[in-house]
């Protein structure tokens, strides 16, 4: 496994995912009932954006050190304080992953569970998540694997964030038989998943595929930086929710169109459906 979210920390797709991520835990926690996030994919939780291997992958600055000065939607008010309270209201030096995002929301009797394979980045995120005070503990594995036993908590609603770094080809297909597991037994839970966006087909594939396990509806929002003609280029992201929350889908809208106008490309483009 050599996937590093340290060198994508804070590019254009994390600034989506967060955006968006921050805005749905608001909704989420809105409600009175008590919540269970699972994440399985966590990553480190925080990033130094300021380590030799940022500086040489230099994604964050075509992300969020873009995003200094620029007059921010609302819907990035949520990230845009978290990131700040990480330096201080100063520059960029370190970003808030999902982990951190989610803890930032949660109240007293709320939980987050957090899987990740490496035991190196399992270590920091042990960390991490020991600093937040709240109820928010790491699991060292397989998130697709761990999920079906974490969806036993019955006294929480339920939010799973799938975020895997695309790395195997089984990607696709291992995040839909975990979100039919996930629905079979918690019928009204919220899930979030990332995708890459480099060509159409790929995307479609995984839509299809969704549809024949029988997933509920999704509401797809994709922020394409560019047109999407060359498929070895991320050439953008994007999300399917189910189960979104009333209002979601507005937020997620604007979040990126606001992440295609400000760093994209002639010919990026926005997009909102439902699959
Ligand atoms: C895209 S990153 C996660 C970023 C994080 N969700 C965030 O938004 O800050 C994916 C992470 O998943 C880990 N990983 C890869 N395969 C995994 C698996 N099968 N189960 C759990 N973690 C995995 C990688 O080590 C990496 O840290």
């Amino acid at each position: 496994m050599n996937y590093r979210h340290a060198f994508h920390a804070g590019n254009f797709a994390d600034l989506v995912k967060h955006a968006a991520l921050t805005r749905l835990m608001q909704r989420l926690t809105a409600a009175a009932a008590p919540l269970l996030v699972v994440d399985t994919h966590a990553g480190a939780g925080l990033y130094d954006l300021t380590d030799a291997d940022q500086a040489r992958s230099r994604e964050a600055e075509a992300g969020i050190a873009r995003l200094s000065g620029l007059d921010l939607p609302p819907e990035f008010a949520l990230l845009k304080q978290a990131v700040d309270s990480r330096n201080g209201g100063g520059a960029v030096r370190r970003y808030p992953g999902s982990p951190l995002l989610v803890c930032d929301a949660l109240r007293r009797g709320d939980r987050y569970i957090g899987c990740e394979m490496s035991g190196e980045v399992f270590a920091r995120l042990g960390a991490v998540l020991r600093g937040t005070g709240k109820d928010a503990r790491g699991l060292r594995g397989d998130g697709y694997e761990a999920l079906p036993q974490l969806l036993e908590d019955a006294e929480r609603r339920l939010f799973v964030l799938i975020d895997p770094p695309f790395e195997q080809a089984d990607d696709y297909l291992r995040i839909v038989e975990a979100l039919s597991e996930v629905f079979a037994v918690r019928p009204d839970a919220a899930a979030m998943v990332w995708l890459p966006l480099k060509d159409l087909e790929t995307l479609d594939g995984f839509v299809r595929r969704m549809e024949s396990a029988g997933l509920p509806e999704a509401v797809v929002a994709e922020a394409r930086l560019r047109r999407l003609d060359n498929p070895m280029k991320m050439n953008g992201c994007a999300l399917a929710v189910f189960n979104a929350p009333d209002g979601f889908e507005h937020d997620l809208r604007a979040i990126c169109r606001f992440v295609v106008q400000a760093l994209g490309e002639p010919g990026g483009q926005a997009k909102l459906w439902v699959a």
